[in-house]
């Protein structure tokens, strides 16, 4: 049932703002600013690091998560592809958690990575949206991301769920480590009361999106740039791109620009720069800067205060609304797929299912 709309990715990136609320709501409860999860209750006090590990989509969520890990809860942090974490036999160190993040909780790698852990690591913790799924059950605590049935081929609303647990998780992690004030704590936990919405806010830019989308399905390569928590979003962005509508798509870090990428710029290259009005932003507008000047032509998605000031000479914008900085991965996703999206409808490809394509990889 696509409840209306003409494709299940397109039910899924609209639900968002509800199975986000539920998934905030999992673990904020409503009279607290303090995290609470369900199952079993972990100390962060008593570890010392924190290893990811997970694939595609799911792996772009853990490296998000190791720039909220660092920041708020200074914790050194390792993020991996299943496949290659499997087979590089890297040591664990004492008081380690490891994480595993799966939409499914059957994919074989990261199951595979998940049971070379076992043993070794103080504790196995999965972000999972499927409760009764192999990653879950064999994990020491199994927190659940509510997003309900995702059928689309493309992640979306499991992601943006993903990263709401995940934040949560870091936030519970500075509580118990003291390395959050509680006035700190208690910004993040209005900021995430408000998050549902502001992802309402998002998807009303639908028509600005799907006019920048029209714009980009004529393109054979397109370069998504970030900086911060924004640079794990990009290559998100870029991986939508190409699961769906079949253009090569590139996610960098702003700041890699120079070191080879720029060396593609010219009039064909769309150029999708994700940029909040946060601390780095002067930075990425100065590469996205060198972009104008070689002829690239920029998609700025920025909020009001960025847009003002950086939108001369850009080819498109999308407005986001203003977010707390902790949360702009979260809110800045959803033009991520609506692009993706829009450009693959533009282009007339099966969107649900993808070609080559399978919802959970069981096989590595
Ligand atoms: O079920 P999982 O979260 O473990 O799946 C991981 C990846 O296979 C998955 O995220 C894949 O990259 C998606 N097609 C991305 O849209």
């Amino acid at each position: 049932d696509k409840a209306g709309h003409k494709h299940y990715m397109a039910k899924e990136i609209a639900e968002q703002p509800v199975v986000v609320a539920e998934a905030i709501r999992s673990c904020l409860p409503a009279a607290s600013d303090r995290i609470c999860l369900p199952g079993e209750d972990l100390d962060f006090s008593k570890l010392d690091r924190l290893t990811m590990v997970a694939c595609g989509t799911a792996f772009y969520a853990c490296l998000t998560a190791k720039y909220w890990f660092e920041r708020l809860a200074k914790m050194p942090v390792e993020v991996d592809i299943a496949s290659e974490f499997r087979y590089r036999e890297p040591p664990i160190p004492e008081r380690s958690l490891a994480l595993f993040v799966s939409q499914s909780g059957e994919t074989a790698d990261t199951l595979a990575a998940l049971r070379y852990c076992e043993g070794k690591a103080d504790k196995i913790v999965s972000v999972v949206n499927v409760p009764e799924s192999s990653i879950a059950r064999e994990s020491d605590l199994a927190l659940p991301i509510h997003a309900g049935v995702e059928i689309g081929v493309a992640s979306t609303k499991a992601f943006t769920c993903q990263l709401a647990v995940l934040l949560m998780l870091a936030l519970k992690a500075a509580a118990d480590r003291g390395t959050l004030t509680d006035e700190e704590l208690a910004d993040h936990a209005a900021a995430l009361r408000g998050l549902p919405s502001a992802l309402n806010t998002a998807l009303e830019q639908d028509n600005s999106i799907r006019v920048a989308a029209q714009r980009l399905s004529e393109a054979r390569d397109v370069l998504f740039l970030g900086r911060g928590l924004m640079y794990p979003l990009a290559m998100e962005g870029a991986l939508k791109l190409k699961e769906i509508s079949y253009i090569h798509a590139e996610g960098y870090a702003s700041g890699e620009l120079k070191h080879g990428p720029i060396a593609l710029i010219d009039k064909n290259m769309p150029v999708v720069v994700m940029a909040p009005r946060d601390v780095l932003f002067d930075k990425t507008v100065s590469n996205m800067q060198e972009v104008m000047a070689r002829k690239g032509k920029v998609i700025l998605v920025s909020d009001d205060e960025g847009i003002a000031e950086a939108q001369d000479g850009v080819w498109a914008t999308i407005r986001m609304p203003y977010v707390h900085p902790s949360l702009t991965p979260i809110l800045y996703a959803v033009p991520a797929q609506l692009l993706a999206y829009h450009t693959a409808v533009a282009k007339g490809t099966d969107v649900d299912q993808p070609r080559n394509l399978a919802k959970s990889v069981t096989v590595e």
